[in-house]
């Protein structure tokens, strides 16, 4: 979809194919809506008064001829009492207004809402979420369908706004949303074509697309010769070679320290040998969300060409059983020289990314955020609306908290208190890999704490957040949203 802004004079002279614009529930007809229906004969002021037009936030009614004005239709959208909104409520009314237009298989349309106050955000706010919100709307899952899905009818979008700054939030909004797309179509991908080989394709695909990404690989050799024990444990029952996949935005200045991105890339999580139940198993295709976040978030940074430095690091393996499969009890030895007794192979997502933070070392680091789909005990604790997030500096927790606030991709702060370390302790290694019952997501954190002292670190649990499951079964693109705004904040 082409999205573009440009300041509307005249609504009624404009030839389009929809015009999108505002009535209010009280106070007569303002703006666009006046032009049009002083043009029309007055028939948006009969509709008011009949009672068809209430203004309601939100509500819409498509006019679908006009006589005196140039456009082939008009969508009315209630506006309210032209008080100030919050952000949902903005949200709502964009995708109810974007629902009407695609519903109806409008391909065009002029965006007329221009006043509208959200509280606490501005006009470029609101440009960034439209846009968003639009670009969403295309993402489209044919890759394993015999017969592909029709593409969205909406080809253009037209916002009645102008200057670099609305440029500026549109592009945000798109480089996020195609962003979140790229990030949606890895995670529904199914395991048997998504393996750690194919997402390493996948990364250096995306480094011909933009000249400042480079892409390596660690083979399992090399991670052999590393000491990255504690990744090769979980990929010792697989077929498919474990990757560990480096990409690098090269944006800022030279030698400038690089924010570092860690990405869960279990390409199908079994539970080894700790096995899974059968139930829901098939949604473990989604336990490479974080490595596809990372890919995501990395496409957007790019797109935009934030000067600052980006590290993307992807540990991906399969999890599965097999007589070379790691077993429960056996002591591993990570990068880090730390040994670990593996209680549940289960808890898989935590070796890896334990070899992969002891890496992103080497990158001396700004700041290393990672993301994974660690724990079922997260979704207990916040359901599918936000991710959890953990941080050995409260100040890092607070911005990325707040990048999540602004986008709507929100997460929510977990303790990461040392009170819950004694709960790894191994009678037969530096510690064990799991927790027990009390606290799943903290114990899990922990264990990752004790890769991260040299660096300031956040940890994202996204098991709740990175897919929806039911009807509408799909990857959600979470948290690219969070991840990009925070690193839009670190450009500025
Ligand atoms: N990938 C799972 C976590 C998960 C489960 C995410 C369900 C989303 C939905 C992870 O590897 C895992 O299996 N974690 C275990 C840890 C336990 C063995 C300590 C879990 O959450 O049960
Ligand atoms: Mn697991
Ligand atoms: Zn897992």
């Amino acid at each position: 979809m082409q999205i573009s802004s440009k300041s509307v004079q005249g609504p009624e002279q404009l030839r389009s194919p929809c015009l999108v614009v505002g009535v209010h529930a009280k106070g007569g007809l303002r703006g666009a809506a006046k032009a049009i229906d002083a043009a029309a004969g007055g028939v948006i002021s009969r509709l008011q008064k009949r009672g068809d037009v209430s203004g309601d936030w939100a509500s819409t009614l498509l006019l679908p001829t006009l006589d005196g004005i140039k456009a082939e239709r008009v969508l009315l959208v209630g506006l309210g009492h032209g008080i100030p909104v919050g952000e949902n409520d903005y949200r709502k009314l964009t995708q109810t207004v974007l629902n009407a237009l695609i519903d109806q298989k409008v391909e065009e349309a002029h965006w007329l809402l221009d006043d509208i106050i959200v509280l606490e955000r501005d006009n470029s706010w609101q440009l960034t979420q439209l846009a968003m919100a639009a670009t969403l709307r295309e993402y489209r899952y044919t890759e394993t369908l015999s017969k592909p899905k029709a593409p969205l009818a909406l080809r253009r979008l037209h916002i009645d706004d102008s200057g670099a700054a609305a440029r500026a939030a549109i592009a945000r909004g798109i480089a996020i949303g195609r962003g979140m797309n790229l990030s949606r179509r890895l995670g529904d991908l199914p395991g048997n074509l998504c393996t750690p080989s194919f997402l390493a394709k996948e990364a250096r695909a995306l480094t011909r697309k933009h000249a400042k990404l480079h892409a390596s690989v660690l083979e399992e050799k090399a991670m052999r010769e590393l000491g990255m024990g504690a990744l090769l444990a979980v990929a010792a029952g697989s077929e498919q070679p474990a990757k560990l996949i480096v990409v690098e935005y090269r944006g800022g200045k030279r030698g400038a320290a690089p924010q570092v991105l860690v990405g869960k890339g279990i390409t199908f999580d079994s539970g080894g040998i700790s096995i899974k139940p059968g139930p829901k198993m098939d949604e473990m295709k989604y336990d490479m969300c974080g490595a596809a976040s990372v890919l995501g978030t990395l496409s957007a940074v790019a797109e935009l060409k934030l000067p600052i430095n980006v590290v993307g690091i992807i540990a991906a393996s399969e999890n599965l059983p097999s007589g070379s499969a790691t077993k429960p009890g056996d002591v591993i030895t990570s990068l880090s020289g730390q040994t670990i007794e593996v209680l549940n192979t289960d808890a898989e997502g935590r070796l890896v990314l334990c070899d992969a933070l002891t890496y992103a070392a080497r990158f001396r680091p700004a700041a290393v955020i990672d993301i994974a789909t660690l724990t079922g005990a997260c979704v207990v604790a916040l359901g599918k609306h936000a991710s959890g997030l953990f941080s050995n500096q409260d100040d890092f927790a607070r911005q990325l908290l707040e990048a999540g606030r602004e986008v709507g991709d929100r997460a929510w702060q977990l303790p990461l208190w040392d009170d819950y370390q004694k709960q790894l302790d191994s009678n037969f290694a530096d510690m064990a890999n799991i927790g027990g019952p009390a606290g799943g997501s903290i114990t899990a954190a922990c264990f990752l704490a004790r890769f991260t002292r040299d660096y300031r670190w956040a940890h994202l649990d996204i098991a709740g957040t990175a897919w929806d499951e039911g009807g509408a079964k799909g990857a959600t693109g979470r948290p690219v949203g969070l991840l990009t705004q925070y690193l839009i904040h670190c450009a500025a």
